[in-house]
């Protein structure tokens, strides 16, 4: 079966949108009908007017869409798509944490699920997280859930003591100092840049952090010609395409692997993209409550990065 062809005719037969994430295989990033990173995606979600939306992303992401679109089928290729970072903070013990922190302001990343969304005021992304915080008063006092490294850095960059859930990317959290330093010994020339979900010691060796937009823009305009990637590989497909005269060398999560790839992001293939557009299945469900109680802080970060024109 030719899945490219089956898709391209579904795409002309269905009032349908294809989202995916920067993560995607490239023939997947490729079908899509926009591919961005989980703010862009939220933004495209959040515009869209169409019967269906075929999400090639994880759970969280599509959940998001559904919210923004309560009354559109929404639907996840593999239901299995989760996220480490959504896993590593379960709702129950979260309602105990807030307990220890009356008071605080909850923001949470948009890795979570809806039901962690129920007990935040303001989502945000990696994208516009720094902004977000500092668009707060300087006394206001914050929990932040569930990236215990995107909220270290935000820390560090705003001078501010957020308390941070203990939360990690197994993706991300995984890459070292020792191979980047390796990589950069072997190819001093060529620039660091970094995912904030990576630990503290592996950003303190980065020239660049930002989402997987930011990095993908910063490779675009800067001056440099060769670059050491610390993310998912999937994101070398989109510099690579807007670069190509430019080097991409992902950094290695291990020294058994030369990949550094997220298990739950590549569940998605060609042959389930296809089946979800046939049988327009797995759809994400949702209650109504926590639709309409999850959909407020996601709400209130589009509204302010539209404000803060962050794209
Ligand atoms: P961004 O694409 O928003 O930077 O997020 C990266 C990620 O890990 C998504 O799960
Ligand atoms: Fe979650 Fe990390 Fe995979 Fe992103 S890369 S979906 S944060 S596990």
């Amino acid at each position: 079966m030719n899945y490219t062809a089956e898709i391209l005719k579904f795409k002309k037969e269905k009032n349908v949108l294809i989202l995916a994430h920067f993560y995607q295989i490239p023939e997947i990033q490729e079908l899509a009908d926009y591919v961005g990173d989980s703010l862009g995606l939220a933004q495209k979600a959040s515009e869209a007017n169409v019967d269906m939306i075929v999400f090639a992303g994880v759970h969280f992401m599509a959940e998001t869409a559904k919210m923004l679109n309560p009354d559109t089928l929404v639907v996840l290729p593999d239901l299995e798509a989760g996220c480490s970072l959504a896993d590593s903070c379960p709702v129950d013990k979260f309602i105990e944490f807030k307990k220890k922190y009356p008071n605080h302001l909850v923001i949470s990343y948009i890795n979570t699920t809806a039901a962690i969304k129920t007990l935040t005021d303001i989502v945000c992304t990696s994208g516009n997280a720094v902004q977000i915080v500092e668009s707060l008063p300087k006394n206001q006092k914050i929990i932040f859930a569930p990236d215990k490294n995107l909220g270290g850095y935000i820390n560090r960059i705003t001078g501010r003591n957020m308390v941070l859930w203990n939360g990690i990317c197994e993706v991300h959290d995984i890459l070292t100092t020792e191979a980047i330093i390796k990589l950069k010994e072997e190819n001093p020339d060529a620039s660091v840049i970094a995912h904030p979900e990576c630990n503290a010691p592996v950003l303190s060796l980065a020239d660049f952090i930002g989402s997987t937009t930011g990095m993908i823009k910063f490779t675009q305009l800067d001056k440099n010609r060769r670059y050491i990637v610390a993310t998912e590989s999937g994101i070398i497909h989109q510099m690579q395409k807007l670069s190509p005269e430019k080097e991409f060398l992902i950094v290695p999560s291990d020294s058994t692997c030369n990949c550094n790839d997220c298990s739950f992001m590549k569940l998605n293939t060609l042959e389930k993209l296809y089946l979800a557009l046939k049988n327009e299945t797995p759809a994400i469900k949702l209650d109504i409550d926590v639709i309409e109680k999850a959909k407020k802080p996601i709400l209130r970060m589009l509204d302010i990065s539209k404000k803060l024109k962050i794209i």
